[in-house]
């Protein structure tokens, strides 16, 4: 079943509170902190502190994306700070296998995410290892990008590759997801949808939950 993951890298930090609550209300299960390094991505985030407090004062369960290079030297200190599940790029080093098995000897769920220029092909070797696969629907860095539409063709690819496995990992898309493009993702069978700005720069977030809410219980009937 698909479900709505709030990434919280656009969201204003005085106010997290309040929407760590609306979310709440709402019964929203996870949630997507993203960790940025300013090497592996042009950009600075969140730290092991954030995700500790977080995970300190609520019940969600911590989907922690990691764009930091090299992976190997965040994974102790994420997976003590609550992580619940731990995703690496596969671009970020050269020893995936030996990260994702490190993630998992700690008893963390694990992840594998793919830039929207990596092919989706590279995965077949390490897909079986993970919980989650990860397809970036927009280059990873900020907050608000718009979704590349290649996306729908690569999320085609990975279904192939999982058939082809007889695997069924959960499939997450993160990046410029909104009432438009929901559906069509849905369809590609993506359990798990990053929406980031769409809510929290909304004016009447509530609202905005429950349009992107009724999109995908519609689809599900429809299915
Ligand atoms: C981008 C991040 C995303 C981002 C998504 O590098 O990985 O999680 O917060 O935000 P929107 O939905 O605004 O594209
Ligand atoms: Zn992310």
């Amino acid at each position: 079943m698909a479900q709505i993951v709030p990434s919280l890298l656009s969201a204003d930090i005085l106010e997290l509170k309040e929407l760590l609550e609306e979310f709440k209300d709402f019964g929203i299960e996870w949630l997507h902190i993203d960790i940025m390094d300013g090497h592996f991505v042009p950009n600075l985030s969140f730290g092991p502190q954030f995700v500790e407090s977080i995970k300190g004062n609520s019940n969600f369960l911590l989907d922690v994306h990691l764009m930091v290079t090299p992976p190997e030297d965040f994974l102790d200190l994420f997976v003590k700070a609550g992580a619940d599940l731990l995703t690496v790029h596969l671009e970020s080093t050269p020893h995936i296998h030996k990260v994702i098995s490190y993630i998992k000897s700690m008893g963390c769920r694990t992840g594998i995410a793919i830039n929207p220029g990596t092919p989706v092909f590279l995965l077949e070797d390490i897909i079986k290892e993970v919980d989650l696969v990860l397809i970036m629907s927009v280059n990873p860095g900020f907050g608000g990008q718009e979704f590349i539409e290649n996306t729908f063709k690569r999320l085609s690819d990975l279904r192939r590759l999982c058939k082809a496995l007889n695997i069924s990992p959960l499939i997450e898309v993160d990046g410029g997801i909104n009432g438009e493009n929901i559906e069509k993702l849905l369809e590609l069978g993506v359990n798990m949808l990053v929406i980031g700005s769409a809510i929290t720069r909304s004016k009447d977030r509530k609202s905005r939950l429950s349009e992107l809410d009724s999109i995908i219980k519609r689809s599900r009937k429809l299915s």
